[in-house]
């Protein structure tokens, strides 16, 4: 198997052994790192993180992993480029392919990323759009493999606004990896039926079980994941705060719906996560609806079964399989 030269723009477009193969070499990378064992896979080449949206650990996954293979990362942040505003994708594609050899893009259309990278010339890696978040789903599906040892017939429970890029691609991954995926949220908030359609098609194949529920209470019964994300997402405007929140409340993550669940269930997030008054929003959001907290508790983020920081980890870990191997012909 190689992904030589191919770019990583959402699940749908890789098989589920394609998949397991950079699960499989995200370990092993993971290993060499904690070893202490050089891993210059693309010794010498440059790469270009374009951000059109703000990001904490994609912007540093790609840089860490880009450095450990050897590689020189350019960050061309939200404002500081052409990009969109006096340069078109097509000609900022065409001008990166000459001097880059991938380019991580991080934005809003998926339709964006996908001109992108039919014109780059280079592989094209997504680093999130409204759609999509599949190096997120990596980086998930390698912490589930570390907890559980497998992916098969394990059972995620995504709570919230599964209509975004977070629902739809735990979504889009589970049913290619044959797992148990539910979306609970209220039924406006489940993923679109195109998309679901597809991936009952793909689960028909996998052996996945895709279901869509409004009952908390039910939805976790017996699952080894609980998952949640913001419920506002990046570039949304702050008027659906108040919609989101009468909407999305009964479907916070307590302890109470954890226990419910299962001793030996985890509770997983992309982060970052609205769980305490610490940040700028958390606050805005409490003098104005009264909540400290949202889509999770700060009980549940600290407690044992959180596993919230391990995926961030693995974030690098697995960014850096996708570039290798992608860019690695020997891979
Ligand atoms: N989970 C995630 O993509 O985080 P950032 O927005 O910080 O990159
Ligand atoms: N749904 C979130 C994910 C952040 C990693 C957003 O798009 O803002």
């Amino acid at each position: 198997m190689s992904l030589y030269r191919k770019s990583f723009l959402k699940l749908l477009d890789f098989t589920p052994e394609e998949i397991g193969f950079l699960l499989d070499l995200s370990a092993d990378l993971k290993a060499k790192k904690k070893a202490g064992i050089p891993h210059r896979l693309c010794e010498g080449k440059n790469i270009a993180l374009i951000f059109e949206k703000t990001s904490t650990r994609t912007r540093c996954a790609f840089e860490v992993a880009a450095a450990d293979l050897g590689m020189h990362p350019v960050y061309l942040d939200p404002k500081g480029s052409q990009i969109g505003k006096k340069e078109s994708i097509a000609d900022t594609a065409r001008v990166l392919g000459r001097m880059f050899d991938g380019i991580e893009y991080r934005g809003f259309g998926q339709e964006v990323v996908e001109k992108l990278a039919a014109e780059a010339g280079v592989p094209v890696w997504n680093g999130l759009t409204n759609e999509f978040h599949p190096t997120q789903i990596l980086a998930d599906f390698l912490t589930i493999r570390e907890i559980f040892g497998s992916l098969t017939g394990k059972k995620l429970v995504y709570m919230g606004d599964a209509r975004y890029n977070m629902g739809n691609s735990l979504m889009v991954g589970c049913a290619k990896m044959g797992m148990h995926f539910v979306a609970c949220a209220p039924k406006a908030y489940h993923p679109a039926p195109a998309l679901i359609e597809t991936c009952r098609e793909i689960a028909r194949g996998t052996g996945a079980i895709l279901e869509f529920s409004e009952n908390p209470e039910e939805a976790v019964e017996n699952a080894h994941v609980i998952y949640t994300d913001v419920w506002v997402s990046m570039g949304e405007p702050d008027g659906v705060w108040k919609e989101r929140i009468e909407a999305l409340s009964p479907y916070r993550v307590t302890t109470a719906l954890l226990d419910r669940a299962g001793a030996d269930c985890r509770f997983m997030h992309c982060l970052p996560a609205f769980h305490d008054l610490e940040t700028e929003i958390g606050r805005e959001v409490y003098e104005k609806f009264g909540l400290d907290c949202m889509e999770v508790t700060h009980e549940v983020i600290e407690s044992p079964r959180s596993v919230v920081f391990d995926e961030a980890e693995n974030r690098m870990h697995t960014i850096k399989a996708v570039m290798a191997a992608t860019l690695s012909e020997t891979l």
